[in-house]
């Protein structure tokens, strides 16, 4: 907070630079319509005000993915000496150049900002879509989400003055048609408080619980000691965690622990956490339930982000300023929400969501997300011809996590779930870390000759999911009934909740949390401590999507966890 104000006051300061004269305009971004699904239902209001965000061109931004490789390889001799906030701030606040000829801009044309990023290289305006028009020699207009019925404020082109083309990168929401977020893990009730079915504890036979997951996996039991160590749980789309669900579930599935267990609270943008039992979501549930239920012992903060953003989505956005600015932030941030495709955000607006996923990697903290539950097609389940790649997975700097079954054939073990997604990016390249082991996997593909899959996927982007873990029939309560639960959006959480135990003991040793993990994972020592998973199809798109394979493959990454054998590989 005190950094935002501080910043204000110099961007005032600034306003009183030479004013920059008139200029010619030029086309910033542009799209030939809206994306499939909207359709167009006349001018916006001349006199509604619009609430917009300017990202600026930030500093020395591929200086800042440099340091949380150095601090994120395990073979640099800087492993784990995460990066305080004002390290990361000075490679992403903008220059004075580029807030001097931003702000007197804006201050010609009589419109106020306020920083709404820790570094101030994203600024928030408020100001009529009349004026807007002008400013931006836009055209907004009132877009129609058919499905939903839903209406924006977007246009299809902005321009900027010649000269300030490469301070901003860009405006929003602007040429952005996101449709609602992908998540909403459909939830198969058995009753009023009742058990699903009755099962042996500690056998993964039936349903999915704590103590069946805990004997997979060989993961601890014990309580974890260092309450400086946190585990975050992203909650958006009004998805509300219940205490008493939590507390059933606790008292039925977790009898060694005590049952009153609760979770802190943070909100942003509005967010809220009401407690009625009819309000509680699945999702929020399900998030709690496996985090708090496996990670144990850890102190498990629901972050839960409300709308008061200009579009929504920013709440991503938000919730990761929110952490930067956050002492005590958490070591592991799950996010069981995607987007149902990439192409939902402009290459621009992706591109600096993932670099703030960068900036808290820095800071130290793992990021995992959900990889999305449409198979190849998506976030969730959609008709299509190329693959379509699910955001933030495709992001470089998170952990992408898919979902893995239990199949009964002898000798197969786990097998890759049908409606995990993964896949390749078309927006952020191979990253080096997954170079041999993607270029291995495509080898394999290629090597199967003429398949229905050939040419739908792009061969040069960053491949998803990193890793795996169980995600189908998972027992939770919501509502106060037990029923059972299938999706990536159960795996994040039982992998955050790995890490989290992980971070706990190497707290407890007086080391470094692992902060980003994508380039352990990779690592000799880190696929080592992973079950590879072999089998399995995510199909979609009318194929039989990716296939599964002896090493990484697109369906379930590097493959699931071993408690034991990770904790050897980060030193334990
Ligand atoms: C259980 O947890 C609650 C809430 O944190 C606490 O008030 C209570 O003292 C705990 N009970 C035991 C037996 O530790
Ligand atoms: C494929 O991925 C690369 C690397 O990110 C990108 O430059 C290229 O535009 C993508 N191709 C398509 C067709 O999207
Ligand atoms: C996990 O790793 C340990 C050794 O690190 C090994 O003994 C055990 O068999 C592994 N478990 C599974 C399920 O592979």
């Amino acid at each position: 907070m005190v950094l935002a104000i501080n910043f204000f006051a110099s961007l005032v300061l600034l306003a009183k630079a030479k004013p920059t004269g008139p200029h010619t305009m030029v086309v910033h971004e542009s799209r030939a319509a809206p994306a499939e699904g909207f359709v167009q239902s006349g001018a916006a209001p001349a006199k509604q005000e619009l609430t917009l965000r300017i990202a600026l061109k930030q500093t020395d931004i591929a200086g800042l993915q440099g340091e949380l490789y150095k601090v994120s390889e395990p073979t640099s001799k800087f492993y784990g000496q995460h990066l305080t906030a004002e390290e990361v701030a000075k490679f992403v606040k903008p220059t004075d150049e580029t807030l001097g000829a931003v702000s007197s801009w804006l201050s010609e044309n009589n419109i106020d900002a306020k920083p709404v990023t820790p570094a101030g290289d994203m600024l928030e305006i408020k100001i009529p879509v009349s004026q807007a028009n002008v400013l931006l020699s836009a055209e907004f207009s009132v877009f129609t989400h058919v499905e939903t019925g839903k209406t924006f404020i977007r246009t299809l082109q902005y321009s900027l003055p010649a000269p300030l083309t490469r301070h901003v990168e860009f405006f929003h929401p602007t040429t952005i048609f996101a449709r609602p977020l992908a998540s909403r893990p459909k939830f198969v009730a058995a009753g009023p408080a009742k058990r699903v079915t009755p099962v042996l504890p500690g056998s993964c036979t039936s349903t999915l619980t704590p103590a069946c997951l805990q004997e997979l996996y060989g993961i601890p039991t014990t309580p974890a000691t260092q309450k400086s160590n946190t585990l975050g749980v992203a909650g958006f789309l009004d998805q509300w965690a219940n205490q008493a669900d939590l507390t059933t579930f606790l008292t039925t599935l977790r009898k060694d622990i005590n049952s009153s267990t609760t979770f802190a609270l943070e909100t942003l943008d509005g967010g809220s956490n009401p407690q009625n039992r009819d309000q509680a979501g699945v999702e929020a549930d399900l998030d709690t339930q496996y985090t708090i239920g496996i990670a144990t012992g850890v102190p498990v903060i629901f972050i839960s982000a409300g709308d008061d953003n200009p579009d929504g989505v920013s709440g991503f956005l938000d919730m990761i300023s929110l952490l930067i600015n956050d002492p005590s932030r958490p070591s592991v941030l799950t996010t069981s929400y995607s987007f149902q495709a990439e192409t939902d955000l402009p290459l621009s607006v992706a591109i600096n969501l993932c670099n703030t996923y960068a900036q808290l990697g820095a800071l130290g903290t793992s990021l995992l997300f959900a990889s999305g539950d449409g198979g190849v097609s998506g976030g969730q389940s959609q008709s299509c011809g190329d693959y379509v790649p699910v955001f933030p997975a495709t992001c470089p700097f998170i952990t992408s996590v898919g979902s893995t079954g239990l199949d009964q054939t002898p000798g197969v073990g786990e097998i890759g779930s049908m409606f995990t997604s993964g896949g390749f990016s078309n927006y952020f390249p191979i990253p080096d870390y997954q170079a041999k082991d993607v270029a291995a996997y495509i080898a394999w593909l290629d090597s199967l000759g003429t398949i229905p899959e050939d040419g739908r996927y792009n061969r040069s982007g960053r491949g998803f999911p990193d890793v795996s873990a169980q995600g189908e029939n998972y027992e939770i309560v919501v509502d106060n009934q037990f029923g059972t639960v299938a999706g990536t959006s159960c795996s994040s959480p039982l992998f955050a909740s790995v890490i989290a135990l992980l971070n706990d003991e190497l707290v407890a040793a007086g080391k470094p949390t692992l902060g980003f993990l994508n380039p352990f994972l990779y690592s000799s020592a880190g696929r080592a401590a992973l079950n590879d998973v072999m089998f399995g199809d995510n199909p979609g798109c009318a194929t039989d999507g990716f296939f599964g394979h002896a090493g990484w493959d697109a369906v379930t990454g590097l493959g699931t966890p071993n408690y034991t054998a990770l904790r050897t590989a980060v030193g334990l």
